[in-house]
């Protein structure tokens, strides 16, 4: 063999050699792991359902509750928990889909996106998106803002925002249940970061969410009788009351910080 078909040899080896080399550093694609949960959709930078992201219209879907239904027995009972959780929730989101199912172009929005512009939602089925839009929205908000662990004081910021706008914890409370108690028929107390970006007590009538008039919503509480009415009758302010023994504070905190960086 000739000098030079050997050096010809040598480095066409070398070449595949480094071709190896090359080939075998290249990083593998990983499957990313499968979520338990698809109901939240990243599809604005302002995420109102969970400030991990929107709800997903695609089709919609009930969140699995955060905690057993006998957990926040310190404000409500399990058996309200089951019938609001299973029963209402779940008839929100059907009923979503259902009004949604000939729509498939509305389907990729999310449910915040249609609250905030339901005139783009055809008229034949606007109520009925508005009125379980807001009821899937509101029920996924309710359920993370509390936590068998919660009660007490507020926490970190929205304590020292909550004594700056309100005077104190205790004046705060009294003007929170306060509004609750007068809202007329169904609908949530809430308290909002406004459009001027400051802390407010506002209340909703039915289902509809404070994103309708702009605000963020940072926490509420559902006065429809179906939140209350097993254990506590029709004493609205009792339950109102207790409630507080199951708030929580850090997810509010959480909410609250998510609320400064939204253009809502
Ligand atoms: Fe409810």
């Amino acid at each position: 063999m000739s000098k030079f078909i050997r050096k010809k040899i040598a480095f066409v080896l070398t070449g595949m050699l480094l071709a190896i080399v090359l080939i075998s550093c290249e990083a593998v694609p990983v499957a990313e792991a499968p979520s338990p949960e698809v109901t939240f959709t990243n599809v604005s930078s302002s995420p109102v359902a969970s400030p991990d992201g929107e709800l997903s219209a695609s089709p919609a879907q009930l969140p699995k509750l955060p905690y057993d239904y006998a957990a926040l027995g310190k404000a409500i009972d399990a058996e309200t928990m089951k019938l609001h959780h299973d029963g209402h929730h779940a008839s929100y989101v059907n009923n979503l889909n259902d009004a949604l199912k000939e729509e498939p172009d509305l389907q990729t929005s999310s449910v915040e996106a249609l609250l905030r512009d339901l005139n783009n939602v055809p008229e034949n089925i606007r109520t009925k998106v508005r009125n379980n839009g807001g009821g899937h929205l509101n029920h996924t908000i309710f359920w993370q803002i509390m936590s068998p662990d919660g009660g007490g004081e507020p926490t970190d910021e929205i304590a020292a925002e909550i004594n700056e706008t309100f005077g104190s914890f205790d004046q705060f409370k009294e003007q929170f249940n306060q509004a609750g108690g007068d809202r007329f028929g169904s609908g949530w107390v809430w308290l909002v970061r406004n459009p001027a970006g400051e802390l407010q007590i506002v209340t909703t009538a039915n289902q509809d969410n404070p994103i309708m008039d702009g605000a963020y919503p940072i926490m509420g509480n559902d006065v429809w009788e179906h939140a209350y009415y097993l254990r506590y009758r029709n004493r609205r302010g009792e339950y109102l009351t207790n409630w507080w023994n199951v708030v929580n504070w850090p997810e509010i905190n959480k909410r609250s910080l998510a609320s400064m960086q939204s253009g809502n």
